[in-house]
């Protein structure tokens, strides 16, 4: 029986398929694993379950020789190093399509948290500050109209824009290709990121993270945009300069952001916490009853393929 590593104890029944086809063995909730401790734990299984907070490097790498497979609890696979893995011939899958609704839903709601100030409202009647209806209590913004720019037209970004459009607002787009389908659909019009920093009123982030996308938005880009512009980051948080967009947002350089990544998770710049126009969630962007187990559902068929010789449904190499 294949000997496979898993690094949550998920849910009771989210792992079923796996029951009496492998012999697995399951971290603890809450232990860090230095890279040196987790290839230990690897070095004699066949494959692993992995979620992103696990970084997957070639230390952990060059211990798992036996590793067959690493089943990716995400869609994002920045937590390994996928040339090392491909190298080594260690088949990598991922969880994509299942959580894309999820993510695009979350954005919506930090774009109307975030505008209509939703998290400040209700601060400010909970600290007995309402003293009744005004004129020009707490105005805000509305998405009608709104020129959305979206940084990144795969799945998550298309699927924001969708729902942006059919709520009136106009879209902009940069990606590596042209996206006709998303073009048709909302009239959507591709732009370079410059021009969609300069124009857009609320840019959203739906881009990989990789070597290209670090620090993609960093004091210069945050320059450029509008200081009435908001910025919302779904995608990962170090493609943001996160002490950069703290400064920004101090100085009133921008018109607020709306956080669910950050930029060394679990951690968050402080500065950003401080700043009534930010709204912060903690990486809950594909956090559905229907999404979280429906990854665990396919990180297990991805693994029991690799492991029994069949191309898994998502290979990433
Ligand atoms: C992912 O899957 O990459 C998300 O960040 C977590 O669902």
């Amino acid at each position: 029986m294949h000997k496979i590593y898993i690094t949550y104890p998920f849910p009771e029944g989210w792992l079923s398929s796996l029951e009496g086809k492998v012999e697995m063995e399951v971290q603890l909730k809450n232990q860090f694993l230095s890279s040196s401790e987790m290839g230990e734990r690897l070095k004699d299984k066949d494959g692993a379950i992995v979620l992103l907070a696990n970084k997957i490097d070639k230390e952990v790498l060059d211990k798992a020789n036996n590793l067959k497979v690493i089943s990716n609890y995400a869609v994002g696979y920045d937590n390994i190093d996928i040339k090392e893995a491909k190298k080594k011939g260690i088949i990598v899958t991922n969880t994509p399509d299942i959580l894309t609704n999820a993510t695009a839903e979350l954005t919506l709601g930090l774009i109307f948290t975030l505008i209509r100030r939703i998290i400040e409202s209700g601060e400010f009647l909970r600290q007995g500050k309402f003293t009744g209806w005004e004129p020009d209590l707490l105005l805000g913004y509305e998405l009608k109209d709104r020129l959305i720019g979206i940084l990144g037209a795969g799945r998550i970004g298309f699927a924001v824009a969708e729902k942006l459009y059919a709520l009136g607002a106009k879209i902009v787009y940069c990606n590596s290709s042209r996206k006709e389908k998303l073009e048709k659909g909302t009239g959507a019009k591709k732009k370079d990121h410059k021009w969609i920093l300069k124009n857009a009123d609320i840019i959203s982030i739906h881009l990989p993270l990789n070597e290209e996308t670090y620090h993609f938005i960093g004091q210069k880009e945050l320059s450029m945009m509008k200081n009435t512009a908001f910025l919302i980051n779904t995608g990962r948080g170090p493609i943001i300069d996160e002490a950069a967009l703290a400064d920004a947002l101090r100085i009133g350089k921008l018109g607020g952001a709306a956080l669910d990544v950050f930029e060394y998770e679990p951690g968050v710049n402080p500065h950003l916490l401080r700043l009534r126009n930010v709204v912060v969630t903690p990486h809950i962007a594909s956090a559905t009853y229907r999404a979280r187990k429906g990854m665990a559902k396919i990180a297990c068929e991805n693994l029991l393929a690799a492991l029994g010789g069949k191309e898994p449904q998502y290979r990433i190499v």
